[in-house]
């Protein structure tokens, strides 16, 4: 049996929090998640403002994931953090951290692929979302999918050519005038909107595709999002047209994201899939995987674990704590990196 302490600062959530257990028997003690809601106000994530929100809750939301799992520093194994990719300064505050309470205490700290750990999160709840299975993870800055033939053996199918699909939601919530993040408003919109008024091509999904295409898996959401921005300055009355056209939109991007996913599924012989990232916590997308991807299930993790969070980076840190991986105090945060376990696809 192995307690870790989970770290994530990747982005604009500080999380922490302690997971016990061995293989893929594990317990969530604790989840801590203090979202920065400062980036509200500009509409998007200002790098240098997350680093110094990072810097001040760590330490705070460190201990509250302690207390409430009623775990001391002393009873911890290791401590994981996400080390890659994101924002760099925000990377960094917790890699620091880490390293820092782990030579305090003496004991290893391992680093995360943050990635990695979102194709872990879904496992948490649903404890039957264990390879094999094909995985759509798609967040505000990343769209891949995977084929999980075991924990640690990925093969990279398919990812974004531009915009991540998240990044689409919140672009066309700005046109039509929501909030940021605008995902959640552009999805409970669009379930008042009308499917026939607008219809989007479904992007990079053609009636004769063949596996032999070099762009089979592959996703691009920017020429949608353009679609959506002629289709808005087109509109006489934007107030009367804006849920038919996040529905159209909608329909759209889940339509190519269920094609690729059902595509990867069918190819390998799945009979699961999972989906992972802040874009997951959309019922709709989960909806359409269902009853159209003919697989045996479908895992959608809860919106806690599918947004950024400690719990699935300690989930992770877990399964390459067991395979007998340490990082040195020498641990470093990189921007992007490629998702470790790659196999050829
Ligand atoms: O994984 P996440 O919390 O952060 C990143 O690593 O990007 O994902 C945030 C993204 C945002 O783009 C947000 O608009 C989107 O997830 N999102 C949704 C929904 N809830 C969050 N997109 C569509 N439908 C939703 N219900
Ligand atoms: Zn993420």
């Amino acid at each position: 049996m192995t307690t870790l302490l989970g770290i994530e600062t990747s982005c604009d959530e500080t999380s922490a929090a302690v997971l016990e257990g061995s293989g893929d028997a594990v317990a969530l003690r604790s989840l801590v998640i203090l979202s920065q809601d400062v980036h509200k106000v500009f509409g998007g994530v200002v790098p240098e403002i997350a680093s110094r929100a990072h810097l001040t809750s760590i330490a705070p939301v460190v201990s509250r994931a302690l207390d409430d799992a009623e775990v001391s520093l002393s009873s911890l194994d290791g401590i994981a953090v996400t080390s890659a990719p994101g924002l760099i300064g925000a990377l960094l505050v917790g890699v620091c951290y880490a390293k820092s309470l782990a030579f305090a205490r003496g004991i290893p700290v391992i680093g995360v692929h943050h990635m990695e750990g979102h194709l872990f999160a879904t496992s948490l709840d649903n404890p039957d979302a264990i390879p094999p299975f094909t995985a759509l993870l798609v967040s505000g800055g990343h769209t891949m999918l995977l084929d999980v033939e075991a924990w640690g053996r990925y093969r990279l199918l398919g990812s974004t050519r531009d915009d991540a699909a998240g990044e689409a939601f919140d672009k066309v919530a700005k046109l039509l005038g929501l909030p940021y993040p605008g995902g959640r408003h552009v999805e409970s919109l669009a379930l008042a909107g009308d499917p026939m008024r607008f219809r989007f091509t479904k992007p990079m999904v053609r009636g004769n595709d063949s596996p032999a295409d070099d762009d089979y898996y592959q996703f691009s959401f920017s020429g949608l999002k353009t679609a959506v921005l002629n289709t808005v300055r087109a509109s006489d009355n934007i107030e009367r047209d804006k849920a038919d056209i996040a529905r159209g939109f909608q329909d759209a991007l889940i339509g190519s994201l269920v094609e690729k996913t059902k595509r990867a599924a069918a190819a390998f012989g799945r009979e699961k899939i999972v989906l992972g990232g802040g874009v997951a916590c959309n019922r709709t997308l989960a909806e359409a995987m269902r009853s159209r991807a003919e697989v045996r299930e479908v895992y959608a993790p809860a919106p806690r674990l599918a947004t950024d969070n400690a719990a699935m980076i300690a989930r992770a840190g877990l399964f390459r704590f067991e395979m007998g991986e340490r990082s040195g105090l020498d641990l470093n945060a990189f921007a992007s990196q490629p998702i470790p376990g790659l196999i050829a696809a």
